[in-house]
């Protein structure tokens, strides 16, 4: 269980040791009070600002909970990196929320947005997930109870996500009759809700064998509306090409990375073939498709995703596609029991943003 669930800000001044003489712990006394000119001072003096105290806290997490975004700003351009977690796995940003410091955590998420493009430009190949899915598909699965899980004990599908996929269900199927696509069965779980919402025609990917099995134990290849393409979606771009256009589309897969989802984007609002330029009918019907993905980027710590929604939001808008996002109440996943068995808890914020993503032009 993460330790965002309580309240860091609990711990500021505890255990402050910064009244020691050194100028490293004047340093974060300095950060812990919001004096930026005596930060920046003791920072010409040749402080380290690379240090911390016995639970790991940084100049910026102290900074972060005096709520002053001068001094914030001045320990990000001194080097510490807006991702820094302290012992008890808390970032900046908790301890600004524990304060209610909004503009700090503003602060924070636009460093985020800033470093995050900066690593892109220079490495271009940031978060390419392909081997790691490709591992993934060759390991056996199991679908156990409430969850499906790889060889690795990782949580590939729960159904504490039930409510959601609902959610995102509806977002994407708006009446009978639509034309849908769903990327990762998984669980089935949307698939199911899809169903009851009652779609002309609906498209399911699905790169796992053991899943691609299930599936056809549970006879999804014999509904009427149903066409499963079995394969990766990068491999069944054509085929999934020439049951749309959709009128929804929802992504959700394993193993892949924002590059892989990036991808994705690119290839279903194209509205130009390739290399060549001519203008096509995009994957996602234009005008009145509606899409959405499952939002877990950075699930493990909200200022993480905060910043990753951020991101999604600003390459969605490049490629003609604006997105809102619904805020939905998570809770569930501090129950202990939950995550009991899995490698590693993969979402742990209190607030889920569902988004829904449709044509910023010719609507
Ligand atoms: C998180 S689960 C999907 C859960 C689903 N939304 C539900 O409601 O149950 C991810 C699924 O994506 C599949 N998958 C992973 N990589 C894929 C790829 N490149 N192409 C298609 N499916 C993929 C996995 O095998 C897995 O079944």
């Amino acid at each position: 269980m993460s330790s965002t669930e309580s309240q860091p800000q609990d711990q500021i001044g505890d255990n402050n040791n910064a009244t020691a003489a050194s100028k490293e712990a004047q340093l974060l006394a300095a950060c812990h009070e919001g004096n930026s000119r005596q930060v920046q001072d003791l920072v010409e003096q040749g402080a380290e600002i690379f240090v911390t105290d016995e639970t790991g806290r940084t100049a910026l997490h102290f900074a972060a909970a005096s709520g002053d975004v001068d001094t914030v700003r001045l320990v990000l351009q001194s080097g510490i990196p807006w991702t820094c977690l302290d012992v008890g796995d808390y970032t900046a940003g908790d301890y600004a929320e524990a304060g209610e410091h909004d503009e700090v955590y503003e602060e924070l998420v636009q460093a985020g947005v800033r470093a995050e493009m900066v690593l892109r430009v220079f490495s271009g190949d940031v978060g390419n997930g392909k081997a790691a899915n490709e591992d993934y598909l060759t390991q056996p699965v199991v679908y156990s109870g409430d969850r499906l899980i790889d060889a690795e004990k990782n949580g590939v599908m729960m159904s504490w996500e039930a409510p959601l996929m609902e959610l995102h269900a509806q977002v994407i199927c708006r009446k009978p009759g639509s034309v849908v696509l769903n990327v990762g069965f998984g669980m089935g779980i949307i698939d199911s809700a899809l169903q009851e919402l009652q779609p002309g025609r609906h498209v399911i990917v699905e790169a796992h064998p053991d899943v691609y099995q299930h599936m056809k134990d549970e006879g999804w290849d014999t509904k009427p509306n149903v066409h499963i393409l079995f394969g990766r979606w990068q491999d069944k771009l054509a085929e999934i090409r020439a049951l749309g256009p959709y009128d929804g589309i929802f992504f959700d897969t394993f193993g892949e990375f924002y590059k892989d989802l990036d991808d994705f984007h690119k290839a279903i609002f194209a509205t130009e073939a390739g290399s060549s330029g001519q203008s096509v009918q995009p994957i996602l019907k234009q005008p009145g498709g509606i899409y959405s993905f499952f939002n877990g980027l950075g699930g493990d710590h909200k200022l993480f995703h905060d910043v990753y929604c951020r991101i999604v939001r600003a390459d969605l808008l490049a490629l003609g596609i604006q997105t809102q996002y619904s805020q939905v109440s998570s809770d569930v996943v501090f129950d202990k029991e939950l995550w009991k068995g899995i490698k590693r808890p993969y979402w742990m914020i209190k607030t889920y943003n569902l988004p829904t993503c449709t044509w910023t032009t010719k609507e």
